[in-house]
């Protein structure tokens, strides 16, 4: 049997594959390499800085728990706290919130729980049977945005760190094109800096990092990570689309790599342009919401979050007003 060396130290056996850039690598050296490649991302975004507060979204997932811990290791000094959101999923919500304590154990840091149900009296489930119809993940996306920025914003953090991967943006991009959301795909960034004295800003260090790579990092850490699925995920638009770009990938490995780069250094600064020459800068006007008081787009209606609660109040009782 043929042992294949790790390319980066010569001397262990090579475990990980990174067909992307055709390198073999032992757990250590891929671990470090990971790290590396994060620290990379953070420093060249200018992502963090020493006086930060920052509050990591984890949600027991592999690429959250990954974040929060490669953070932790990289920034040992730095104040930092895990937030997780129970959005009241049967089974799952609880599994995660497990995961996510021993996580917080684990590195010896603070971590906030928001209880949706508790909060607020409604779970996710019960944005079934709205506008949203079976699937309440969009409904979802806007509920878990708006309330990461306001507990950080309650908290005084200063940035929230996101577990967001090059899969997710890529899919994210590549619906985007399809639509032809110019104004999302401009928006979409790995550092969303403050554009609202309530806007927190957001930052992506994983922006670089495959699902894979998330995965083995936070198996080769020992890293708690949940095995459950949300029910309501299963067949999801996204996740359809992410196997979509899967299957490209087994032909041709750097196409994820490709497009973000080819996104990020040259369509974008063009559609930048373009968006300016039309009148349209990148900053969208900013309005307080009637009912919260948070920011929105929306002028003179209630945020989507708002809205989303309003859309609920029928069905069950909620604790706003
Ligand atoms: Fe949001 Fe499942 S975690 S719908
Ligand atoms: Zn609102």
């Amino acid at each position: 049997m043929i042992v294949s060396r790790c390319r980066r130290c010569g001397v262990n056996r090579a475990e990980v594959y990174l067909a992307h850039s055709n390198l073999s690598l032992c757990p250590e050296c891929f671990t470090l390499l990971t790290e590396r490649r994060v620290r990379h991302t953070i420093e060249s975004h200018k992502m963090i800085s020493r006086d930060d507060r920052l509050g990591v979204a984890v949600s027991g997932g592999k690429d959250s728990s990954s974040l929060a811990y490669i953070l932790h290791n990289l920034y040992e000094k730095l104040d930092m706290v895990l937030i997780y959101v129970d959005l009241g999923v049967p089974e799952y919500s609880s599994h995660c919130l497990k995961k996510v304590e021993t996580l917080a154990k684990m590195l010896g840091r603070e971590l906030v729980v928001y209880s949706l149900e508790r909060e607020l009296g409604f779970t996710i489930g019960d944005v079934r049977g709205t506008i949203y119809g079976k699937k309440p993940c969009s409904a979802c996306g806007t509920i878990k945005r708006y309330l990461f920025n306001k507990i950080a914003y309650d908290l005084g953090l200063t940035k929230i760190a996101t577990g967001h991967n090059l899969d997710d943006t890529v899919e994210a991009l590549f619906n985007f094109y399809i639509e032809g959301n110019v104004k999302s795909l401009v928006r979409l960034r790995p550092y969303l800096p403050k554009t609202h004295p309530k806007i927190v800003p957001k930052i992506k260090p994983l922006i670089g990092l495959t699902d894979i790579e998330c995965y083995y990092y936070a198996e080769y850490k020992g890293l708690p990570i949940r095995a459950l699925e949300c029910q309501f995920s299963k067949g999801s638009r996204s996740v359809r689309r992410k196997e979509l770009l899967n299957t490209i990938v087994e032909k041709i490995p750097s196409f994820k790599h490709t497009f973000i780069n080819s996104h990020y250094k040259r369509i974008l600064p063009l559609l930048e342009q373009a968006l300016k020459s039309q009148g349209q800068g990148e900053e969208t006007e900013i309005y307080d919401c009637p009912i919260c008081g948070m920011p929105t787009s929306l002028k003179g209606m209630p945020c989507h979050f708002c809205k989303i609660v309003n859309m609920i109040k029928g069905k069950v009782e909620v604790k706003v007003s």
